[in-house]
């Protein structure tokens, strides 16, 4: 059976770009074709500056959305990265794989961290290895399958080069996995700034929709996205970013309304719409009604902390008996002494 694990970070609330692009296809699809885990990745929230009060929050809301959004612990296997020592045990056996160019050359370590020092900050050691443990966060289970938004394309591939190269330099250990992609809406775009990804950490709050966000509070973002000039809705990435953007989100929603399927078409939609108004309209219902059971759900869940916890712990005791063998595997066969 495929072996599938993916990840949210919890730096930030999620976003309608982790739902699309991310959670929504774990719920819908990947826990009920293969083997899956969908984990809470708490260390990657201390690669930048943190409020621990704060990180502890967003990890507990981020797992009880993963459950709101229908994971469901029968299907697949849902905890938080912290529970199971096997991932910092791994990472850093890769870290002695991986080579500090290659780190360096990562497009969201240089994007943060010249971030971070424009901020006058400075740039933790940890956001430099962060793929690293991302690495040991997916070779650890051994996954096939690595569900993701575009965005993580890049590390994804860094990954499978550290697999194959542990491979080959100390023999067969590590499935190669690769990243699957949604049709659409892979990138969810800022609604204020088109061009850029809609990101939970980003500074303005105007351009995101939070998956817990109250219904008029996420009409009026949609309602005051960023456009583009000229009148003609059509799907136009380059010369349309804004209502590229909105047309990419009413067919994801679409796809999820009518038939559960990954197939909503943004280019399909183009000129269904006279104005950029009855598009924005259009969105903004089919995204309220996209987020209303999950927020209902969420509130129930929020009543219920000891289920909650039960699935984390439950989850995490799974987790670590899946990776133990082929982390054990990984120190050995690099050459560390078996404990007698
Ligand atoms: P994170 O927490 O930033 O995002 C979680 C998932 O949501 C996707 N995503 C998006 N998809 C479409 N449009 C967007 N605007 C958007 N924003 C985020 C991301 O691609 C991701 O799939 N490095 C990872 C966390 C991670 C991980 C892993 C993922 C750590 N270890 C192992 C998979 C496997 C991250 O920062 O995701």
């Amino acid at each position: 059976m495929t072996r599938v694990f993916s990840g949210v970070k919890p730096t930030g609330h999620l976003t309608l770009g982790n739902y699309l692009g991310a959670v929504r296809r774990w719920a819908q699809v990947d826990q009920y074709r293969s083997d899956a885990l969908f984990c809470v990745v708490d260390l990657h929230a201390l690669t930048v500056d943190h409020d621990p009060g704060r990180v502890l929050r967003l990890s507990r809301q981020a797992a009880t959305l993963l459950l709101a959004a229908g994971l469901d612990p029968e299907q697949c296997t849902v905890f938080v990265q912290s529970h199971v020592d096997e991932h910092a045990r791994l990472s850093y056996l890769l870290e002695c794989v991986a080579n500090d160019g290659e780190m360096r050359r990562m497009i969201q370590y240089k994007e943060k961290s010249a971030r971070e020092r424009e901020r006058g900050g400075s740039v933790r050691l940890s956001l430099l290895t962060y793929p690293v443990l991302m690495a040991a966060d997916i070779l650890a289970y051994a996954a096939d399958e690595v569900p993701v938004g575009d965005d993580q394309t890049q590390h994804v591939e860094l990954v499978r080069d550290l697999a194959v190269r542990f491979n080959q330099r100390y023999g067969h250990t590590f499935v190669v996995p690769r990243a699957t992609r949604p049709k659409v809406a892979a990138r969810v775009m800022d609604l204020q700034q088109p061009m850029s990804k809609m990101g939970k950490s980003h500074e303005s709050a105007a351009g995101i929709v939070y998956l817990l966000d109250e219904p008029d509070v996420v009409r009026k973002k949609i309602m005051r996205a960023v456009t583009d000039s000229g009148q003609e809705v059509v799907y136009d990435p380059e010369n349309k970013p804004g209502i590229s953007n909105l047309l990419e989100i009413l067919a994801a929603c679409e796809a999820v309304q009518n038939s559960g399927a990954q197939s909503g078409n943004p280019e399909a939609l183009s000129g269904v719409h006279t104005t950029y108004g009855a598009l924005k309209k259009d969105t903004a219902d089919a995204v309220v009604e996209l987020l209303r059971p999950v927020q209902q759900r969420h509130k129930e869940l929020m009543a219920d902390p000891a289920y909650v916890e039960g699935v984390l712990r439950r989850g995490a005791e799974k987790a670590r008996a899946m990776a133990r063998p082929t982390v054990d595997a990984a120190y050995r066969t690099i050459g560390l002494l078996p404990p007698a």
